[in-house]
């Protein structure tokens, strides 16, 4: 691959170790990529933290980021944490009432918090947003054009069709430290033109035909770039939820919603002027069936809600808390957010509100990313795809019999009310 002077130089090791394994394993990846040459990063990046490569080759100790912390390195461009420390990140507030062993422990909260490593961070420039949804905290976006290296499935998608921005599914320390990505995918424009375009029987505009579509369409496209051309204009929750749903169904890093995303004013924006290669009618059937099949429980019996797959935003919180106010939940009904939109929704009562009913208010991972759900639960109600997928999905339970719900918020609101599922397909 091609390598500018000084990309050789930090590769033979001449700037230092960490310049020298970070150069390592962006070479690396550029050829698994198939990328010819790296892009000069100019937006922002993200990595979960506190790893500094999620490869383990090419782990580096706590020690050489003692040096170059002390030495005055910095991150080359706005950086971002993702998710609480740890593998899968663990809960940053709320963890005491969370009754999820050990992540309610205060000595395994302490230890999880890795705040040598985060401290460390911190001083070269990192903003530990703690979240899949970094963008809901970070007060700062890439505009239009500019390279960025991010993760999650909710937020890469959101970086390039919502906001403009390019970055593939890649964020990685070395990205953030050296300000250079492997030059391939969605950095390059020719990547970024739908190729399949979306149909749909009915137009899309509610917040769970957007999760629901958005499985759907991952399921259907994998790796392509869709262009969806029967839905309403989607909100800030909506964007959200067919982010994180089209990459749990597949792998879905852009698409267009023409007349709403800002590359696609229009359909022939959106497919760069050529024709498609294929075009897909997903019709109020095929909806139905993805519904079905995110949903699997025998009775209907509700022992536990879980809310905010991904990081719910602040009218989504504030929506909750109206719900919710003067009711109590039967069980055990988890809330969660971003840290700093946490400590918002605390200043405005909505913490108060929730732990009046009973729900416990957390912050920073979700039962999918720390694998499970407390002890006992056999029964769980969710209104993400994303989150009824991966809680049995990738983490079964031991005698794989958790029944899980999926419907909309409303649904599981009233689940948690009542104990009982009347949630269906509408
Ligand atoms: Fe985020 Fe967990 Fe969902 S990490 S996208 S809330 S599975």
């Amino acid at each position: 691959m091609y390598l500018t002077d000084e990309e050789k130089r930090m590769l033979a090791g001449e700037k230092g170790f960490v310049p020298r394994l970070c150069m390592e394993y962006l070479v690396e990846m550029s050829g698994v990529a198939g990328a010819e040459r790296l892009v000069e990063l100019d937006g922002t990046a993200d990595f979960h933290v506190p790893f500094t490569a999620m490869v383990p080759h090419y782990e580096f100790p706590i020690e050489e980021l003692r040096k170059i912390a002390a030495d005055g390195a910095h991150f080359a461009l706005p950086t971002f944490a993702n998710k609480g420390p740890c593998y899968g990140g663990t809960f940053v507030d709320g963890w005491e009432a969370s009754g999820y062993a050990p992540h309610d422990e205060p000595d395994y909260h302490e230890r999880a918090m890795q705040r040598e490593w985060m401290e460390l961070y911190i001083r070269m420039g990192l903003i530990t947003t703690y979240s899949c949804a970094i963008y809901l905290a970070a007060s700062y976006w890439p505009t239009p054009g500019q390279h960025c290296a991010w993760n999650e499935s909710s937020a890469v998608p959101y970086c390039n069709a919502v906001l403009g921005g390019r970055s593939n599914i890649d964020g990685s320390f070395a990205s953030a430290f050296l300000g250079k990505a492997p030059y391939y995918g969605m950095h390059i424009t020719e990547n970024r033109y739908a190729t399949v375009v979306i149909d749909t029987e009915r137009k899309i505009q509610t917040d769970i035909e957007w999760d629901v579509l958005g499985f759907a369409v991952g399921e259907e496209c994998r790796l392509a770039v869709p262009a969806l051309i029967h839905t309403g204009k989607p909100t800030t929750t909506q964007y959200q939820k067919f982010n994180t749903a089209a990459n749990t169904g597949g792998s879905i890093a852009m698409y267009h919603v023409p007349g709403s995303t800002p590359e696609a004013p229009t359909l022939e924006f959106a497919l760069g002027g050529k024709k498609p290669k294929r075009e897909v009618m997903i019709d109020d059937a095929w909806l139905k069936r993805t519904y079905e099949k995110l949903n699997y429980h025998k009775g209907d019996s509700v022992e536990m809600v879980s809310l905010g797959c991904p990081h719910l935003n602040l009218v989504d919180l504030e929506k909750i808390a109206r719900k919710l106010e003067g009711r109590k939940s039967k069980v055990p009904f988890w809330i969660m957010t971003v840290p700093t939109l946490y400590h918002q929704a605390e200043q405005l009562g909505y913490r108060k509100i929730f732990e009046d009913a009973g729900a416990t208010f957390l912050s920073g991972t979700c039962p999918g990313a720390i694998g499970g759900i407390p002890d006992g639960v056999h029964a769980l109600a969710v209104d993400a795809a994303k989150q009824a997928y991966y809680i049995s999905g990738l983490f079964p339970d031991e005698d794989n019999t958790l029944d899980v719900f999926y419907g909309t918020q409303d649904d599981c609101i009233d689940a948690a009310l009542a104990g009982r599922w009347h949630g269906e397909w509408r």
